[in-house]
């Protein structure tokens, strides 16, 4: 099988500002002295990540908030770049990664699914061909043609999700904003990744729901304090889990 993912020794740190030491007044009498340390405190966010994932593998990733989920997903869509080791992606990656994220808050739900697929690589008229399909998805109503600053969370989702799942998904990314859509939905949204994983999509997703997890992927990668702890079938990964934190 080929390898779509593959992380060889991965580290990301980000910039840490609030690293003040000596207190505020110490700060403000050696302010050169100080910048320059404030700007080369770092905060280690991932430390020496290696994993491959195969085509059409689906993997969730799970650990505490904060523990670098969301920071692997952004170095997989390549909205970030690793501070050391190497980050491989083969194939096209559609990224569900944030509220919103990708769309333009004074643009109607319609004129958002077209500026997206064009970004995705579709002409307009392959959009256009796909908007009734993604506008019934989405059960949007008549919102569909508000800008998408009035929508609720829920709304953003849906329409989030409907625009990733009609324009053709190679390597599916998806962070928990699924959580936020109402029960009825998200089955509908589970339903759809079931026909991708069908398919052979290669899906990633990040989850707080052990149950969602176990019913879509076939492997977990549990990161704790910014390491792999554990990467393994979903079964093993999430008994050790629900064992360690008592769930
Ligand atoms: N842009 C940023 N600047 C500075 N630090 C950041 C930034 N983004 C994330 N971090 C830090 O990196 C660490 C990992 O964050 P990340 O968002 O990857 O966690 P997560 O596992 O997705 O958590 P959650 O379950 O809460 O979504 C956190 O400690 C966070 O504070
Ligand atoms: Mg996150």
């Amino acid at each position: 099988m080929t390898s779509v993912v593959t992380f060889s020794h991965v580290t990301k740190s980000y910039p840490l500002y609030h690293h003040i030491t000596g207190g505020f007044k110490n700060l403000l009498f050696n302010l050169p002295k100080a910048l320059k340390e404030m700007k080369s405190a770092k905060f280690t966010a991932l430390e020496d990540i290696s994993f491959d994932i195969k085509k059409g593998e689906c993997v969730a990733f799970i650990g505490r908030n904060g523990a670098g989920k969301s920071t692997t997903l952004g170095l997989i869509a390549q909205v970030l770049k690793p501070n050391q080791g190497t980050v491989e992606v083969n194939g096209r990656v559609s990224p569900l990664l944030e509220l919103g994220g990708g769309f333009h808050p004074d643009l109607t739900g319609v004129e958002n699914i077209e500026l997206n697929g064009v970004l995705l690589g579709l002409t307009r008229k392959e959009v256009k061909e796909k908007m009734n399909q993604i506008i019934d998805f989405s059960e949007l109503g008549d919102f569909i043609n508000h800008p998408i600053r009035t929508y609720s969370s829920g709304m953003l989702t849906r329409l989030g999700f409907s625009v990733i799942a009609h324009l053709d998904p190679v390597i599916l990314l998806i962070d928990e904003v699924l959580s936020v859509g109402d029960g009825k939905f998200q089955q509908k949204c589970y339903q759809k990744m079931q026909e991708f994983k069908d398919r052979g999509v290669t899906m990633i997703l990040v989850s707080h729901n052990i149950y969602d997890i176990q019913r879509i992927c076939s492997r977990v990668i549990w990161i704790e304090n910014h390491r792999i702890k554990m990467d393994a079938p979903a079964e093993e990964v999430l008994t050790e889990y629900k064992k360690h934190y008592c769930l």
